[in-house]
């Protein structure tokens, strides 16, 4: 094994040296797994020969190569939380992916570290799901909870001068979920070597208790497996400034308390997100015997009747989403480069925190969280002891719920980014005084493992959490929409504020637009799509604006989180009960990562930092760019999402008028609208004034030409060189000025060359059937997204696209070495 320290944050191995050797190593079991779907007698056993095997690598995800297939989760069902009382056949409801079913991953590894008076810890960052876990034939252990971080101490089944295996046997059931979960090996895996006498796995716990503009207190709990011994803690600012040190020797039980001072520190913000740096070096019998470096932010918050939500002392509400685990086309998988996109689109928006619904988020997310700057509600569970759907954590609960939420509590802890743990979303328990000591029960461990954040749950039964008493255990009440209760609910629980712990759920598809335009909840239409003028939600659910007002007029409401920012597999209601309809219409964007009109919506509220002015719809809607008829003389509405409050708008040069936010309703406080529009071929330009009245900002937007080529952008043009960094390339059918060509849907081909290799592709579209992973697929509303991997050579890549009448598509990029 060859670890170069440099390379450590990108690379598989990590280690740490002292004087007389390394005292711990970090290895992250990624490449060359074998893997098998079949019945596999003994296939724990080292004699067991794999060589049939596929070759994967992990983070895996089994499912997400499809097909889709609506047999595969097809259920006859009343989905009760969504107020249905008789059952109909549901489709679609996690992806019509093939998760149901058994999967064996086999790994070989080697310990060259590995000796006497050494420790090996073999570490999940999640499995799904319901792992067993065996090391050279013998098994280590299981876990249920497919969204769980756990180990294992392997020190007693590894051998050192030879291969280890690892075997681990994943079975999902079917009905175990309400959204895609996934399948597989779709977390890290590592094994790490370290002294017997060393730091614990998460034993180390940093909080800032008193934080002044003078100074901070930095409280640094370590727990460790070592007599005899001391450890000495320094603390290094951004540029790696030593700024703290101190030197622990008295241990309690099993825990060292430090309490460090920064003098003049620089605090944690979604703003200002900065970290420091404590490295933990433990002593015993005088000798170094473990180290660790745990990244930590300064920063204070407080939940308070009088000033709602406080952070360094300034009260702000959550501009949130709620987003599901999966990354569209690369599936449950977990992707850094995917979830740093994902964050740096919603940074764009003005986001300032996400929920990762309905459980454990990736330490990956909660990095990059920490990194980029986004405050993080981490959830646990969607059900407790009742069930949602029959094979869900209800089969778990009463058995693995502590054990659960202590290994999310001590595995997080540390991030800057956790201001609020939940302990469930709309669990049926709400009913019945039996689930608000549940409630309790649960609330007591987070707060056990931490007292530092407060607990929320999202509550749907709003009524019954008041009977009950539900929603009076919990530190914050989350509510999910019921935004006609949150005045008595405000009223009658006693913690003086209210999260809006799930918000909105409108539903649109990206660049389709439906006439007349009205506001419907549930609507359907043949295409299985739904419309981009975003009045349409769903029964238990309401639009944006609804929530805005509840925002922007009630002190007492701490935030929102919207559901969601991103599209993601499963669930596709208003479609649930059609097919072909196998995704999310939530999302702020869609499931390609492509901003639908609703972006601009809350952006135009959330980033204050730039102005917003964008125009809905698209202007190419004459007979002659489609197939249908044309709207030529139609009422064809146009909306403009802009942050300014009046703006006028000109249709082939002629003022359609000047409209100004006002209050008549929610969508007249946060939309221009010019409802009677009629559709004529040509340009819709857009003049916004400032607060004197001047113009302040121009948009234009132009009937396109013919499809005439493509073009190419990319998130990123270079990327690293270490066989998983992705550049995510948006390709637009264009006309020969540039402008998108919005309804001339057709199949593009991918070819990539050089340093890196097609990984997947997804344009957007609910309904689409296409798999992810060839190198082939049908644009949506003129767009798609193609995932392109960097290999483990720095060099050139090339991207080329070609399609039918339209000038070849090419991109050059880069693999770079860190
Ligand atoms: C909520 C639920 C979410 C999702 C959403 C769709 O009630 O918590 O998981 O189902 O509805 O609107």
């Amino acid at each position: 094994m060859k670890c170069i320290r440099i390379l450590l944050l990108a690379l598989n191995c990590m280690a740490v040296f002292a004087g007389n050797g390394q005292v711990r190593t970090v290895d992250v079991l990624s490449e060359d797994w074998k893997f098998s779907r079949l019945k596999q007698e003994g296939a724990f056993d080292i004699s067991f020969n794999d060589q049939s095997w596929q070759t994967v690598s992990v983070p895996h995800d089994w499912a997400i190569y499809g097909p889709f297939d609506k047999e595969i989760d097809k259920q006859v069902v009343a989905i009760e939380q969504n107020g249905e009382k008789i059952p109909t056949e549901k489709t679609g409801r996690t992806g019509s992916l093939p998760y149901i079913g058994e999967g064996w991953y086999r790994k070989e590894f080697e310990l060259p570290y590995f000796k006497a008076g050494k420790k090996v810890i073999l570490l999940f960052e999640g499995a799904m799901s319901e792992p067993q876990v065996y090391v050279n034939g013998k098994k280590v252990g299981t876990w249920n909870y497919g969204y769980s971080y756990f180990y294992f101490d392997i020190t007693n089944q590894v051998m050192t001068g030879r291969k280890n295996l690892l075997a681990v046997h994943l079975a999902n059931k079917g009905a175990s979920s309400r959204w895609y979960p996934g399948a597989g090996l779709y977390r890290k895996v590592s094994v790490i070597v370290k002294n017997k006498e060393s730091i614990d796995q998460w034993g180390t716990y940093i909080t800032t208790p008193v934080v002044t503009a003078d100074e901070a207190k930095v409280k640094i709990k370590t727990r460790v497996s070592a007599a005899n011994s001391f450890l000495v803690t320094d603390i290094m600012d951004d540029s790696g400034k030593l700024v703290s040190k101190d030197t622990a020797r008295k241990i309690f039980g099993n825990e060292f308390e430090q309490d460090l001072a920064v003098l003049r520190p620089r605090l944690w913000s979604p703003e200002t997100p900065v970290l420091y740096k404590a490295v933990s070096r433990l002593y015993a019998d005088n000798e170094l015997k473990d180290e660790v470096s745990t990244s930590f932010g300064i920063r204070t918050i407080s939940y308070t009747a009088d000033k709602g939500f406080q952070l360094n002392g300034m009260t702000r509400k959550f501009k949130g989403v709620c987003l599901h685990h999966d990354l569209g086309p690369l599936g449950a998988a977990v992707s850094k480069a995917a979830l740093r996109r994902q964050l740096r689109i919603l940074k764009d928006m003005g986001c300032d925190a996400i929920r990762s619904s309905h459980n454990m988020p990736s330490l990956e997310q909660l990095e990059l969280c920490d990194e980029m700057g986004f405050m993080f509600l981490a959830e646990s569970f969607d059900e407790w002891a009742r069930p949602k759907v029959k094979n869900g954590y209800n089969l778990y609960f009463e058995k693995d719920m502590e054990k659960d939420v202590v290994n999310l509590v001590q595995a997080t802890r540390k991030h800057p980014s956790i201001v609020m743990w939940s302990a469930g979303n709309e669990v049926p328990d709400q009913w019945g005084f039996e689930g608000a000591k549940r409630a309790k029960r649960i609330q007591d461990i987070f707060h056990r493992e931490d007292p530092t954040r407060p607990v929320t749950v999202g509550m749907d039964q709003v009524q019954n959490a008041m009977k009950y008493g539900f929603g009076a255990v919990l530190d914050i009440p989350g509510l999910n929409y019921r935004l006609k209760l949150y005045e008595e609910a405000y009223k009658t629980f006693p913690q003086g504020f209210l999260l809006g712990s799930e918000t909105a759920s409108t539903v649109s598809s990206r660049g389709v637009y439906k006439f007349p335009v009205i506001k419907a909840a549930q609507q359907q239409y043949d295409d299985h799509q739904s419309s981009s003028y975003d009045l349409e939600y769903c029964s238990w659910s309401n639009l944006p604006d609804d929530d805005f007002v509840m925002q922007d007029d009630k002190p007492w409401v701490i935030g929102e989180f919207v559901w969601t920012g991103f599209d993601y597999l499963g669930e596709p209601t208003p479609y649930d009960n059609k097919w072909p309809s196998r995704s999310s219409y939530f999302g702020i964007n869609d499931l390609a990562g492509i901003p639908k009109d609703r972006y601009y919506l809350y952006r135009s509220r959330w980033n204050t930092q730039s102005p917003t002015l964008h125009i809905l719809p698209h202007w190419n809607w004459s007979a002659k760019n489609r197939s249908e008829k044309g709207r030529e003389g139609e009422v064809t509405p146009v909306f403009v999402y802009t942050s300014y409050d009046s703006a006028e708008l000109f249709v082939n040069g002629k003022s359609m008028g000047v409209q100004k936010k006002h209050h008549a309703t929610p969508q007249n406080r946060y939309r221009l609208m010019w409802t009677d529009v009629k559709y004529e071929p040509g340009s819709v330009k857009v003049i916004a004034f400032g607060k004197d009245g001047k113009p302040a900002a121009e948009q234009l937007m132009v009937t396109a030409g013919k499809p005439h080529h493509l073009k190419l952008e990319a998130d990123r043009s270079a990327i690293v060189a270490y066989g998983r960094d992705i550049s995510f390339i948006t390709i637009s059918i264009v006309d020969k000025d540039g402008n998108l060509c919005p309804v001339s849907d057709q199949s593009l081909q991918f070819n990539v060359k050089g340093n890196g290799t097609f990984k997947a592709v997804c344009n957007g579209d609910a309904t689409s059937l296409e798999p992810f992973h060839l190198p082939t697929m049908k644009t949506f509303g003129g767009k798609l997204v193609v995932l392109v991997q960097s290999s483990k050579k720095a060099g050139a890549i090339e991207l080329n696209v070609n399609g039918r009448g339209l000038k070849k598509g090419h991109l050059s990029l880069k693999a770079v070495n860190l």
